[in-house]
């Protein structure tokens, strides 16, 4: 046994995510937390919102609320979808935690006293209506290249030329509107990040087993260089910087958010600090794996600027030793959008249909390799032939036939035979390839193997065909397999499908000691012994339509969700 250590990236506390946000980073590292765990290892498994910055402020002004009050109802709101989805979080914590607040102080006194920060002053676009400064994104104007109304202070999303604000023709705040901005002189602090490219690209070269996409983002930033960043902000929101000189600034969003990876474990260990110890997990923890997930669009943060907060502190934190990145989830080759409503949020997802269905179908074709597209009808497909027409069917099938045979207990008579013999040989390497692919974190590819898998129990009932066999031995036996055979699959299968995985073993009557990680097949196969008890129970997995009506429920979907365009 050994501890495992995983993060998902923060989702952001301004709205409900979308199945991007989803599979490219909880659902993948809540599958691989569930596997490991079932595999006996010892597991942490934290998640938080990510709850600074500007788009938090703007969020709640929108919503007409504090920021502290948005961020706490949004919290709660994520907290629910994430236990609906069966998202296992150990803990789900906040970065406006006063232990993530602490944990911040200490990593930027640190890289003081290291030498790792300095003190700049740089001009800022302050809005005297509003009483603040803004951030480039936040001062819209009149394009000086092509005339649109509406670019924003560091792109105009027109003509996609990079601006400057002071290239904008009557800049005004995007917060309030309003024309009265002037430039003033502000202080901030700077993280020499220069100083540590070279460690961090030995760093990097030395995870040979990372994916490439990891790697050669990692490298494409390192190799057009690292610029000292600020890491401070003019903004109320956020986790005040409280040194002299610093009054009224708060540290950047991207800052502390990874450091709240720490600060969320020690949220978790105070909860019951007798038993819990956060340093154990982060600090000179040389006994801990640790392993992040996250899309495409974090790995700059995660392979450089948080690896230099941590070896800039020049104490034993621990660095991450496996990034499993993600492509990006198009919804019908398209960005989804809040905006436009465009795209399947977690909220309506839910609503719509169960979480093993969008957790197994979302999987099935995670983004590993490439951008893939969400379509309805590939998503209907997939929840269609896999979970309702392979594991549920076989399931269904097993289960009716014994209770019309034998009423609901495993049956007695017959013993195992070559049929039998097979059976076992093929699990036995069918369940090896999925617990490779699984340790691999290659989700797409076990997926695949569990499909596999699944295929097993039905390719058994047809070569046996007990509805035909006159032998009633035989098909006690027969039965009796397949019963076992469910068994191995609700086991094995939880770290996907949980939810459907805990109804059928409720239906097979397991507890939780029968549910561990199988041991060679023909013995598991032998495991649910004559006369036990088992209870009818409803199709794991309905189907989504029937044939006939497929077609209009897709054409449905895209009509509520949006469609091609
Ligand atoms: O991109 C995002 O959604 C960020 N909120 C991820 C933060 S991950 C971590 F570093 F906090
Ligand atoms: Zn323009």
């Amino acid at each position: 046994m050994s501890r495992h250590l995983i993060t998902s990236a923060l989702p952001y506390i301004n709205g409900v995510k979308h199945l991007g946000n989803l599979v490219g980073s909880m659902l993948p590292a809540d599958v691989y937390a569930r596997h490991m765990r079932l595999r006996g290892h010892e597991v942490l498994f934290i998640c938080a919102t990510d709850e600074h910055g500007t788009p938090a402020e703007l969020a709640a002004a929108a919503a007409g609320l504090s920021v502290a009050d948005y961020c706490a109802e949004q919290h709660e709101i994520q907290a629910d979808l994430s236990r609906r989805f069966g998202l296992s979080f150990d803990h789900f914590g906040r970065s406006s935690s006063p232990q993530n607040a602490e944990l911040t102080g200490h990593f930027a006194e640190q890289l003081r006293a290291n030498g790792m920060v300095d003190e700049r002053v740089t001009d800022q676009v302050y809005s005297l209506d509003d009483e603040r400064f803004l951030p480039d994104r936040y001062i819209i104007g009149t394009c000086p290249h092509c005339g649109y109304e509406r670019a924003n202070g560091d792109q105009c999303e027109n003509c996609a030329r990079l601006l400057e604000p002071s290239d904008l023709i009557n800049p005004r705040s995007a917060v309030s509107g309003s024309t009265r901005l002037e430039v003033r002189a502000t202080r901030h602090l700077f993280i020499r990040q220069s100083l540590m490219a070279d460690r961090i690209r030995e760093w990097i070269d030395s995870h040979t087993d990372w994916p490439i996409l990891v790697t050669s983002i990692a490298r494409n930033w390192l190799n057009v260089g690292l610029e000292d960043r600020s890491i401070t902000r003019d903004l109320k929101w956020g986790i005040p910087v409280g040194w002299p000189g610093f009054e009224g600034k708060v540290f950047y969003v991207w800052f502390d958010a990874p450091i709240e990876y720490i600060g969320a474990t020690k949220e978790w260990a105070d909860l019951d600090p007798e038993t819990r110890d956060y340093r154990s997990w982060w600090f000179n923890a040389t006994d801990v794996r640790y392993t992040q997930f996250l899309g495409k669009d974090n790995i700059p943060f995660h392979t450089i600027n948080f690896p230099i907060t941590i070896m800039g502190s020049v104490e034993p934190w621990k660095l991450v030793d496996y990034i499993k990145g993600f492509n990006y989830l198009t919804y019908y080759g398209g960005k989804f959008s809040t905006s436009q409503q465009r795209g399947v949020f977690m909220d309506a997802a839910i609503e719509l249909l169960p979480a093993d269905y969008w957790r197994y179908a979302l999987l099935a074709s995670a983004p590993e390799s490439d951008d893939t597209e969400f379509t309805w009808e590939s998503f209907a497909l997939t929840v269609n032939k896999d979970l309702a027409g392979i594991f549920g069917n076989f399931v269904q099938r097993t289960l009716k036939l014994t209770e019309k045979l034998f009423g609901m207990t495993v049956p007695d008579g017959g013993e195992p035979g070559p049929e039998e013999a097979e059976l076992a040989a093929s699990l036995d390497g069918a369940l090896a390839t999925y617990a490779a692919e699984m340790d691999a974190m290659r989700f797409r590819p076990a997926a695949f193997a569990l499909r596999s898998l699944w295929t097993l129990g039905n390719q058994y009932l047809d070569r046996c065909a007990p509805w035909h066999e006159k032998d009633m031995a035989r098909v006690a036996c027969i039965l009796r397999t397949a019963i076992n055979v469910a068994r191995i699959e609700a086991i094995v299968s939880a770290p996907f499908v949980p939810f459907g995985c805990d109804r059928l073993a409720a239906t097979l009557g397991l507890d939780d000691g029968e549910r561990s990680w199988p041991g060679p097949a023909s013995d598991e196969l032998r495991r649910l012994g004559p006369g036990r008890s088992i209870q009818a129970g409803d199709p794991l997995f309905p189907r989504i339509g029937d044939r006939s009506t497929l077609t209009a429920w897709v054409a449905e979907m895209e009509q509520r969700f949006g469609g091609p365009s």
